[in-house]
């Protein structure tokens, strides 16, 4: 796991001038009223954390975490719920915040489940987009960047829970991935 396996891909100012472009949007678009946004944890606590900084709205936040991918890099298909969040959703403007959108089942699963809810309204915050590796066709409101199909780390995103204090996002070389998992 020395760093020659890691290569720079964006940079903490780039994340930081993009991060306070989705605040923008998302104070926009709520304008005058309360948010509550939603994290996915681990990966989203930094980004969401940056984030609700720069909302100038009555916001909110709370967490919910998932098991399904494991730190692997396929996919398990399934996605089950290992926390919720504490309490109503029901007529609550909410912004699900995910630090990467990849296959999509995550979302697609968590979106589902948080409209059931009975939200007001329901957006979804990513700051990375993997189009390429797309199984669910969900698309996310406010999108960070789109990225190529490599296995980023950084900024929260982890591989086996390494890296995610690294303030860049940095892409990870497969044969060290294929070599852990
Ligand atoms: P999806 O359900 O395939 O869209 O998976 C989303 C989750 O996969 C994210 O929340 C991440 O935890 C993980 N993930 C997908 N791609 C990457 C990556 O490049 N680096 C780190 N984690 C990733």
């Amino acid at each position: 796991m020395g760093e020659f396996t890691l290569r720079p891909l964006i940079s903490r100012d780039r994340i930081a001038a993009k991060v306070t472009e989705i605040a923008l949007r998302i104070g926009e678009d709520f304008a005058g009223e309360p948010v509550i946004l939603i994290g996915v944890l681990k990966g989203a606590a930094i980004f969401l954390a940056d984030l609700v900084r720069h909302i100038a709205l009555d916001a909110s936040f709370d967490f919910v975490a998932v098991s399904g991918y494991g730190g692997q890099r396929q996919h398990s298909g399934e996605v089950k719920l290992v926390k919720d969040v504490d309490d109503s959703l029901a007529d609550k403007n909410v912004v699900l915040v995910e630090d990467i959108l990849d296959t999509g089942l995550t979302l697609t699963y968590l979106k589902n489940l948080l409209l059931t809810r009975g939200p007001k309204a329901l957006k979804i915050a990513v700051l990375l987009d993997k189009p390429d590796r797309r199984i669910q066709p969900v698309v996310a409101d406010y999108v960070g960047f789109e990225i190529p199909d490599e296995f980023v780390v950084g900024y929260g995103l982890d591989f086996d829970n390494y890296y995610r204090n690294l303030p860049d996002i940095v892409t990870l070389r497969s044969d060290v991935i294929e070599a852990r998992s």
